[in-house]
């Protein structure tokens, strides 16, 4: 019987398409699989492994399965109350301890940022996640227009909260939603706003026309449909923490060794998996961001 030569088989060993594997180059990072993509190059072992275990999530799923408590606490409701959500026009105004305050229209942010493929895992406080390829721009870039003064050392993040348009606003909750992160964290290349995933605009259950994305955080703390940024001197409050200060603090690393109090963070599922996979710390980006908590107890610091 003829020998199969390895080229032959080269399309069919990953089982993905060649931007899927070139997007598993920018979450390796590592310089050996950016050789592997030329053509003809085949990937030894080791690198397929680590290719394969972290693939794209499929768009369906990214779209479909949501949490977006303005528009409703079922998961997989979300994308059928928010379809025709309107956002347009949109502006998100930039403001407080700067010395350029700034309020941009969707259109002056897709003009004055240029927009990147960045794939990130996300990991939900609820024991799943996704691989999701962004479109976005890092959120360092915007705050470089509007300079923070010396004084600014957090930022805050509101999203909308639209009563014609969200009916999840009904329930009791401290609307409207915020998120915060230290000035540092917001500066760190991994920090984004995203505006698209797999090419196309954002669909309102992803957080329509712009959204944070920090991959090391749990996925409550990238706030969707944002409309105000705001620089400040205090750590600001955070939806989640107002409703539960036990159960989500403000850093909300992700982090296997320290369990919710409810339920342990040591492992999760990914959508489209059936067997739960270890949870890593900072999701993975232990290498870019570990520095940021330095000295500080990751356990008390939850
Ligand atoms: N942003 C707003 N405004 N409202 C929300 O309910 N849910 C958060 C976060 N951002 C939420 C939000 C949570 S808990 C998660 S896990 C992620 O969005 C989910 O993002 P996705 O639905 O795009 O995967």
């Amino acid at each position: 019987m003829k020998e199969i030569d390895r080229s032959e088989i080269t399309p069919k060993w990953l089982y993905m398409n060649r931007r899927q594997f070139l997007s598993k180059v920018s979450l390796v990072g590592g310089a050996a699989v950016l050789a592997a993509c030329a053509p003809g190059v085949i990937p030894t072992a080791e690198e397929e492994k680590i290719i394969l275990s972290d693939m794209l999530t499929d768009f369906e799923s990214i779209k479909t399965y949501n949490n977006y408590y303005e528009f409703s606490l079922s998961k997989d409701r979300v994308h059928v109350v928010s379809k025709d959500f309107k956002t347009d026009p949109w502006q998100v105004e930039v403001y407080g301890l700067v010395e350029n305050p700034t309020t941009f229209s969707m259109q002056d942010i897709l003009d004055q940022f240029p927009q990147e493929e960045r794939i990130y895992r996300l990991r939900c406080v609820e024991g799943w996640s996704m691989v999701i390829p962004w479109m976005g721009f890092p959120l360092s870039k915007l705050l470089d227009v509007v300079k923070p003064t010396a004084e600014a050392t957090f930022v805050r993040f509101q999203t909308i909260a639209d009563f014609d348009q969200m009916p999840g606003l009904d329930a009791n909750f401290p609307w409207p939603y915020q998120e915060g992160l230290r000035l540092d964290e917001a500066m760190n290349d991994l920090t984004i706003l995203a505006t698209g995933i797999y090419d196309e605009p954002l669909s309102p259950s992803n957080g329509a026309p712009i959204r944070l994305v920090v991959p090391w955080k749990y996925g409550f703390k990238s706030g969707k449909s944002l409309i105000k940024i705001e620089l400040v001197a205090e750590q600001p409050h955070t939806f989640w923490n107002l409703i539960a200060p036990r159960e989500y603090g403000f850093y909300s690393n992700v982090n296997p060794d320290v369990a919710h109090p409810r339920w342990s963070q040591a492992t999760e599922r990914r959508i489209g998996e059936l067997q739960r996979r270890p949870t890593l710390l900072f999701n993975g980006y232990e290498e870019e961001v570990a520095y940021l908590y330095e000295g500080m107890s990751l356990r008390a610091n939850y």
